[in-house]
């Protein structure tokens, strides 16, 4: 029995007993002078102390003695008769021989000698309330009113009904109305706190008589001692071990699990350090983003934690985590994920995920950008799956190419700087390079004054921009004119010892001078925005490494001097590797195929100050010549395998982000550099890209039927 429980007990009684006595004398007067009246009185006070554990039981029989002794002095002279000083023997003998027991003893009773057992057993049975004050309660009551009184038969049935009606369970049952949350907060408690990691981290030992189950994930209620404030915690259980044969569990306490329950206390009067399981927790969807917390050797660029989650994550996954005094948010993207075994005693262990994201920065909702943070997430610190965002504006000049994967996070391009700036799209085969860079090169084109000459000996593009009616820089009549005389100088050089005669010269200036009217026209049309860089059906490969070279040289020539005419130019070299290869991919003795390396190299050293610009599509940068990779200012790579390109990618992307390269799926990629509106590199996703119906294919199998006819024809005639 509680305090509080005994309060009630002895208050209910007494009310009854008072009661009663009124009922039976009519006025107060018993309260002060009858026997019967202190002895039942001394039988509540008694039977409700008498759990008290601190008494010890001869003690209590001592005390019980006193007080009965004394109050037996309040029976009047007149009813002094044998059977009171019976009663007054008794006590005295009470007290005497349980104080006498009190200084005797000094072991368990069970260890006592026999005699002293005996006695002290049975001085209980005698010194209990309910023996001793029972008899005088009756014995008093009898005195007062006879034996076949309305008073001692009210009083009789009282004393019947207080001992056999076990008031102390009814006083349990009126308190545990009160008592309602104390009893579910004990049944709720389920461990003891005994160990904090970096402030928000406890340690806790379970209780191995709780009546709990738990669960990991399941949340708690606390009130940690050291704390100076004393506020009331909410946590949740982020791990259970067993240890020392003992069940540990790890408790988390963040600012968001407080938040699930509004901040509202759910049990009263803590015991300190003692942690509580909370059973009905408001909906909510904390788990559905909660991933883990941060775990020692993070850096400001890469966060290592230890995923502890209820949801599936991936690489590429952005994830948020407060950092800094002001916990401002920074988002930080999935690059790795590890497996470990942690050590515990006793060959225990618990096996980990450790996952690695990078650092893209806080978000500028108003800039539409990551911005680097300049410091570490605490030990400790949840991490969240990103929520999407507000819809952003996306600005005249800029294009989406594409977003963070499983969020709305924007990935924005400024296309100017992409265009002038030189762009590599790197990736194997089938990963969506084409479909990117046709998609980017149709955005190019909807801003004005922009020029696009695609180098494409696929044939592929041909097909894919029939809708915007390509147009030939070159028209095929003079390009074949052009490689005649191409070939014509390049026998003549030869038969003259490898040198040019004046004759060749002056060829070589008529061609020049040819094209440069030629692609000035282009440049001059308002009408012709893209064009394809077609190259007659000849054999001679030195031939067309020349003219190639040639039209290179005079384009550059036009936007230096010319300006293009006040046009942006983007040159698009498809399967570079054809255009432009590594030298050590080349034949030394290829001095045209270098010669033509060496002039958009020149556009790639230089481009940018004339606007012009190259859109580089390669499947690996090994084959590719390093010397315009190198200059291409932002690079947008899909998947890749191969050992070279992820050593050239991590030189660019860094390390961490670039190991990730092989497991990039269809349609992601990583990005970074100039054009790049966020000044990190990071994992994104191009959207679904339908490229406009294709007739072309159709078209050229008609051509075909119709050739067959006719020559079926000129057989039959
Ligand atoms: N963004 C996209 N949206 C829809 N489909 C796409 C997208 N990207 C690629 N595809 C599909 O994948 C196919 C291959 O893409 P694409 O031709 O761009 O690959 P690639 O990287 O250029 O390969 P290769 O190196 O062999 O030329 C396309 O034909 C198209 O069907
Ligand atoms: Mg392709």
């Amino acid at each position: 029995m509680n305090k509080r429980t005994r309060l009630i007990f002895l208050g209910l009684s007494l009310i009854v007993l008072i009661s009663v006595g009124y009922y039976v004398t009519n006025d107060f007067n018993f309260l002060l002078n009858d026997f019967w009246f202190t002895s039942g009185f001394l039988l509540l006070i008694l039977l409700s102390l008498i759990d008290q554990p601190h008494f010890s039981k001869d003690s209590n029989v001592f005390i019980n003695a006193v007080t009965a002794g004394i109050s037996l002095l309040l029976v009047p002279e007149e009813f002094r008769n044998w059977i009171f000083y019976i009663f007054l023997g008794l006590t005295f003998y009470l007290s005497i021989s349980s104080y006498s027991l009190m200084w005797v003893r000094n072991k368990e009773l069970s260890y006592e000698n026999k005699f002293v057992q005996f006695l002290s057993k049975i001085n209980r049975e005698i010194g209990k309330p309910q023996t001793m004050f029972s008899a005088f309660f009756l014995w008093g009551a009898l005195n007062k009113f006879g034996v076949n009184s309305n008073g001692f038969n009210t009083l009789l049935l009282y004393w019947v009904v207080f001992m056999i009606l076990n008031l102390p369970s009814l006083a349990k049952i009126i308190n545990s109305l009160f008592e309602k949350s104390e009893i579910k907060k004990q049944d709720s408690a389920i461990g003891t706190i005994f160990g904090v990691q970096s402030k928000n981290t406890f340690l806790v030992k379970l209780f191995s008589d709780r009546k709990e189950t738990i669960k990991l994930f399941d949340f708690v209620e606390f009130k940690y001692s050291i704390d100076e404030k004393k506020q009331i915690r909410k946590g949740m259980i982020l791990d259970t071990y067993l240890l020392n044969e003992q069940q540990w569990v790890k408790v988390l306490t963040t600012s968001e699990i407080n938040n699930i329950f509004e901040n509202k206390q759910i049990f009263d009067n803590h015991t300190e350090d003692t942690i509580y399981k909370i059973q009905n927790v408001p909906d909510n969807k904390y788990l559905d983003t909660f991933a883990g917390i941060v775990t020692e050797n993070s850096t400001i660029g890469k966060v290592r934690f230890i995923y502890n989650s209820k949801a599936t994550i991936q690489e590429g996954q952005l994830l948020e985590i407060k950092v800094g005094i002001e916990k401002k948010s920074a988002f930080y993207q999935i690059v790795e994920g590890i497996t470990k075994i942690q050590q515990l005693e006793n060959k225990n262990e618990s096996a980990l995920i450790i996952g690695e994201a990078i650092q893209l920065g806080t978000w500028n909702q108003e800039k539409v950008r990551f911005e680097q943070f300049g410091w570490v997430p605490e030990i400790n610190s949840p991490v969240y799956i990103t929520s999407n965002i507000p819809e952003v504006k996306i600005l005249d000049g800029e294009l989406k190419i594409g977003q963070i994967p499983n969020t709305n996070f924007p990935v924005i391009i400024n296309k100017e700087l992409a265009l002038t700036h030189h762009t590599a799209v790197l990736g194997v085969t089938g990963t969506g390079k084409s479909v990117f860079s046709r998609n980017l090169i149709r955005e190019h084109l909807k801003e004005e004054k922009v020029k696009v000459i695609c180098i494409d000996f696929t044939g592929e593009y041909k097909n894919k921009f029939n809708d915007l009616n390509p147009i030939d820089v070159i028209s095929s009549e003079i390009a074949n004119k052009i490689f005649k005389d191409i070939d014509e100088i390049e026998m003549a050089v030869s038969k003259n010892y490898g040198k040019d005669s004046d004759a060749t010269i002056l060829k070589r200036k008529e061609i020049a001078s040819i094209m440069h009217v030629e692609i000035s026209n282009f440049m001059k049309n308002p009408d012709a925005k893209i064009s394809l860089f077609e190259l007659p059906d000849v054999n001679n490969t030195s031939g067309i490494l020349e003219y190639t070279r040639l039209f290179f040289k005079i384009l550059f020539h036009i936007a230096k001097t010319k300006k293009s005419f006040g046009n942006k130019v983007c040159l698009v070299l498809e399967e570079a590797h054809t255009i432009i290869p590594e030298w050590n991919f080349v034949g030394i003795a290829d001095k045209s195929s270098q010669s033509l390396l060496n002039s958009i190299a020149q556009i790639a050293l230089q481009g940018r100050k004339y606007d012009v610009g190259l859109l580089v599509i390669a499947q690996r940068t090994a084959n590719v010549s390093k010397t315009v990779l190198t200059q291409c200012n932002t690079i947008i790579s899909f998947q890749e395998f191969d050992k070279t390109s992820s050593e050239f990618l991590a030189n660019y992307f860094g390390q961490g982000i670039a190991n990730i390269l092989p497991n990039l799926k269809f349609r992601q990629a990583i990005v970074a550099g100039k054009a790049l509106k966020s000044n990190v590199p990071m994992i994104f996703e191009v959207p679904i890209i339908e490229e406009p119906e294709v007739d072309g294919i159709l078209e050229a199998e008609e051509q075909i039927k119709e050739k067959m006819e006719e020559k079926k024809d000129t057989f039959e005639e």
